[in-house]
């Protein structure tokens, strides 16, 4: 599949692409610069030694005209970023991987966008798309690292069927990483905000620990 990353210049897109690039996706890494997003890149390439060759880099605009398109910038540009880039998106499944999260002192706290997530956010700033959100826990670092032995559970949220099982069918194949259907667009409010706990325990126990669902 041709993946595109809007904010794919950031830690997390780039962790992603790294691990969609190298079970076979062709992975666009967009970007506001473009010249910014093939250097980046580059180095993404080099970091993975031969194992990501897919992930190619282009202004957010050429990623929108992929197959799919992962949203990856911070909250506060998510909207602004997505809006500009309604007509591209327009029958596509974009799948966001932002959390609205504000830190405060030693602890991230979450934030609660107005519809209850940002994803939902998304979705109604873009009516003719198909919204999933996902990827949320996932540590940015240890996923662009394909040695670092990351285990994770990724859950994925949508209100279409096709949405939840495409991004559960390109996971497939990734080491140490198993999709979950978590439902309805509705738990992206409690999946995003459950990022901050996460981060919290992080920051307390100096770690990078992941979600791991037992008893599934
Ligand atoms: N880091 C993680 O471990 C992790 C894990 C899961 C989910 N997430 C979520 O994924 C999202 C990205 O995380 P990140 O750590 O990669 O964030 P980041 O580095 O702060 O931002 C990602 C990219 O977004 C673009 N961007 C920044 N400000 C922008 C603006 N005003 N308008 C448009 N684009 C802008 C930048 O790309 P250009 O300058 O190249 O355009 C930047 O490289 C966040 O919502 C985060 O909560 C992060």
């Amino acid at each position: 599949m041709k993946i595109g990353i809007l904010g794919g210049t950031g830690p997390a897109g780039r962790g992603l692409a790294v691990r969609l690039a190298s079970v076979g996706h062709e992975v666009i890494i967009g970007s506001r610069d473009g010249e910014r997003a093939e250097a980046v890149a580059g180095e993404v390439r080099e970091r993975a030694a031969g194992r990501a060759n897919g992930v190619l880099g282009a202004l957010n605009e050429q990623a929108a005209q992929a197959d799919l398109v992962i949203l990856a910038t911070p909250w506060d540009s998510a909207l602004q970023t997505v809006q500009a880039l309604r007509q591209p998106l327009a029958g596509k499944i974009v799948i966001s991987m932002v959390n609205a999260l504000v830190k405060n002192g030693r602890e991230m706290l979450p934030m609660y966008p107005p519809r209850g997530s940002v994803a939902e956010m998304v979705q109604a700033a873009l009516p003719d798309s198909i919204i999933a959100a996902s990827f949320h826990h996932l540590p940015a670092g240890m996923m662009e690292n394909l040695d670092s032995g990351l285990e994770a559970d990724v859950l994925v949220c949508s209100d279409h069927k096709s949405a939840t099982e495409t991004t559960i069918g390109m996971l497939d194949g990734i080491a140490g990483l198993r999709a979950l259907d978590a439902g309805s667009l509705a738990q992206a409010a409690a999946i995003e905000a459950f990022t901050a706990v996460a981060i919290t325990l992080n920051i307390r126990y100096k770690t990078h620990s992941t979600l791991k669902m037992a008893g599934l």
